[in-house]
């Protein structure tokens, strides 16, 4: 089959690795993709927040199954314009993407479905907000409620912090994002990933990851789309996921179904665990990045006939097999990122990394001029290693940083530690 990947991150680089591998793919097509991609599948350039190009593009590339990286598509409705269509997609539909694109839906969800989560309140007003954070006191975690790429929120240690955190959400700085507030409790514990697909009834688990938001080592500085990741996360053991699923993800799934907007796609539920209690941090409807990466390492081509499964209704056939094994990935950006940063700079030596399945070099913000590799984005490459403990794959995954010469890049030098 001809298999279409909207998206141009390390995520959609290691979709496209990982279904390439299944038998069933014929031919990969990724729009807009990036120079790692390239190397494995046919790039091309579309915008894919326009339905109407996709769906030209199903048919002159003659598409069997289009899967949707991102979440802006999602949250622009692209799912349900090509489901209309009549081409089998995975990705959630713009109603059920709420979980996702909006804070305050999301809350109400768990308030209807009970799922444990932080107490909260949302505004839509400026003095409100401000009232409720005199009461309540820091530290309070202040969110824009629609998608603000990751900085929406303020996790305020002081009341001073809190109240700023409120006037800019309401200034306007995060456009229509900010037009509701939510203010919530601040949650202790440590947080973990969970990722299922659902396919409205279903609920398949296929993986936990750790990411690291921070930019700096021991967790440090300002926050980023995510510096590394590994998979297994060993605090969302057997019996945290199992409350995860139960407690959180089937009520709120069922609650989606009552409010007739039933959830088909990738769920990605982001925890808070203390004491072996998981609550609901976020969900994003989606695969994480760079989670993903961690994730197909292990998974390989099994997650074609899951997601195939997924798109069709079909997830109670879908059975994962599990091998006991490691993943991690350490991200590579441009130096200054998540601030301002360089584009164009030339990366050298990526031809003289191991070519096994077990070492992996996804790339995110790079492009190919006149053979050269350059950056060209914020976060550039995800070095990614499988071995059967994480600590032989971090090692792994950091000599092969060893053989990457790139001055105007950076890296986090502790991806792992919290499981090691
Ligand atoms: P979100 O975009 O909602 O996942 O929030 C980004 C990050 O802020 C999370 O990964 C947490 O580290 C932190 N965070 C969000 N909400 C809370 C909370 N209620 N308590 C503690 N930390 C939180
Ligand atoms: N790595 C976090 C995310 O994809 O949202």
């Amino acid at each position: 089959m001809n298999i279409l990947i909207l998206g141009s991150g390390g995520r959609e680089h290691s979709l496209a690795w990982a279904i390439k591998q299944n038998p069933k793919c014929d031919n990969i097509f990724v729009a807009p993709g990036n120079a790692g991609i390239a190397q494995i599948a046919k790039c091309i350039s579309v915008d894919i927040l326009n339905a109407t190009q996709i769906v030209n593009t199903v048919k002159e590339y003659n598409i069997d199954f289009v899967l949707i990286g991102p979440e802006a598509p999602l949250a622009e409705g692209v799912s349900d314009i090509l489901k209309r269509e009549g081409i089998l997609t995975l990705g959630p539909s713009k109603a059920s993407s709420q979980l996702e694109t909006s804070k305050k839906f999301t809350k109400e969800i768990c308030d209807a479905s009970g799922a444990p989560t932080a107490e909260y309140r949302s505004f839509d007003s400026l003095e409100p907000a401000l009232a409720y954070v005199e009461t309540k006191g820091a530290p309070l975690v202040v969110k824009a409620d629609g998608l603000a790429a990751g900085k929406g929120v303020i996790v305020a240690t002081d009341i001073e912090m809190a109240i700023s955190a409120v006037h800019e959400i309401f200034s306007g700085s995060f456009g229509n994002a900010g037009a509701s507030v939510v203010i919530e409790e601040f949650m202790e514990g440590e947080e973990a990933s969970l990722f299922v697909l659902v396919d409205g009834e279903t609920i398949l688990p296929i993986g936990t990851a750790q990411d690291h938001k921070r930019v700096g080592d021991g967790d440090t500085g300002l926050n980023t789309g995510g510096m590394g990741a590994y998979s297994p996360a060993p605090i969302l053991n057997e019996e945290v996921l199992k409350k995860t699923v139960e407690r959180i993800i089937r009520p709120t799934m069922r609650e989606m179904v009552r409010r007739g907007m039933p959830f088909t796609g990738v769920l990605y539920a982001g925890l808070m665990i203390k004491e072996s209690d998981p609550r609901l941090v976020e969900y994003n409807v989606r695969f994480g990045d760079p989670e993903c990466q961690v994730l197909m390492m292990r998974l390989g081509g099994q997650i074609l006939d899951a997601l195939l499964s997924t798109a069709k209704g079909k997830l109670s056939d879908v059975k994962i097999n599990w091998a006991n094994d490691h993943s991690i990935t350490v991200v590579m950006a441009s130096n200054g990122y998540p601030g301002s940063y360089e584009t164009g700079t030339e990366i050298v030596g990526l031809a003289n990394l191991p070519s096994d399945s077990n070492f992996m070099c996804f790339h995110a913000g790079t492009v190919e001029k006149n053979g050269k590799v350059l950056a060209n984005g914020g976060r550039v490459l995800n070095i990614t290693a499988r071995a059967e403990t994480l600590i032989k794959a971090q090692k792994n995954a950091y000599e092969m940083i060893e053989t990457i010469d790139w001055s105007e890049g950076f890296y986090r030098k502790d991806i792992g530690w919290r499981a090691l």
